[in-house]
């Protein structure tokens, strides 16, 4: 059974469908919840789920994130996982860091990548008139929000969003993407998923 850990940052919504389907179906294990703060809503919840957790608070560490990866990567290491997702996790990570888990770390982004890497994906689909927008789970290399896609969710932009309203409709499409391309990456499949 793959043993898989998700950082994160907040409120943990893709963290707790990640669990849920891992837990539901039984292709994966969670391991470990980490985040970078304490006071992350999602590590209640993924505590309420039976999943053990670990917050390493980045701020001590001011700009050496090398000295806080070096302690985040303390419960990582020690959960043995085989694969890492980042769900919502918002601090940049280190080329250093990225290489010890290459070819089997995951992030969601909420944008149609390449488009829109970074902040403030929504506003910008907005402000550029997109028709549409979405979200993307990619493989984690070096560069920021690069690497091979592994599926993409697509949803309408409609008339009056907001960057709000926007977010709202690609995160109910993050929650289905995000385990349907966690269930074919631990079986080795790497075909992208398209919703
Ligand atoms: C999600 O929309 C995710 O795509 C985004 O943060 C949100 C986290 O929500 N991630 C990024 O912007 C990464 N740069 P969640 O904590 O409820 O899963």
């Amino acid at each position: 059974m793959k043993r898989v850990a998700i950082l994160i940052s907040g409120g943990g919504s893709n963290m707790v469908r990640l669990v849920e389907d891992m837990q539901a179906q039984g292709y994966a294990a969670p391991v470990l919840v980490a985040s970078n703060d304490a006071a992350a809503a999602g590590l209640e919840k993924a505590a309420r789920m039976g999943v053990p957790t670990a917050a390493i608070d980045h701020r001590p560490f001011g700009k050496d994130r090398v000295a806080f990866e070096a302690e985040l990567l303390k419960p990582i290491l020690a959960a043995e996982p085989d694969v890492l997702c980042l769900a919502g996790f918002m601090r940049v990570l280190t080329p250093g860091f990225v290489e010890q888990f290459a070819g089997r770390m995951l992030n969601i982004h909420p944008s149609l990548l390449p488009k829109y890497p970074g902040l403030h994906t929504h506003q910008r689909a907005l402000d550029a008139g997109d028709a549409e927008a979405g979200c993307t789970v990619h493989e984690v290399t070096p560069v920021l929000d690069d690497g091979p896609i592994l599926g993409q969710a697509r949803v309408p932009v409609e008339p009056g969003d907001t960057a709000e309203t926007l977010a709202a409709r690609v995160l109910v499409m993050e929650h289905r993407l995000y385990p349907a391309v966690l269930r074919r990456y631990v079986a080795g499949d790497r075909t992208p998923v398209l919703l």
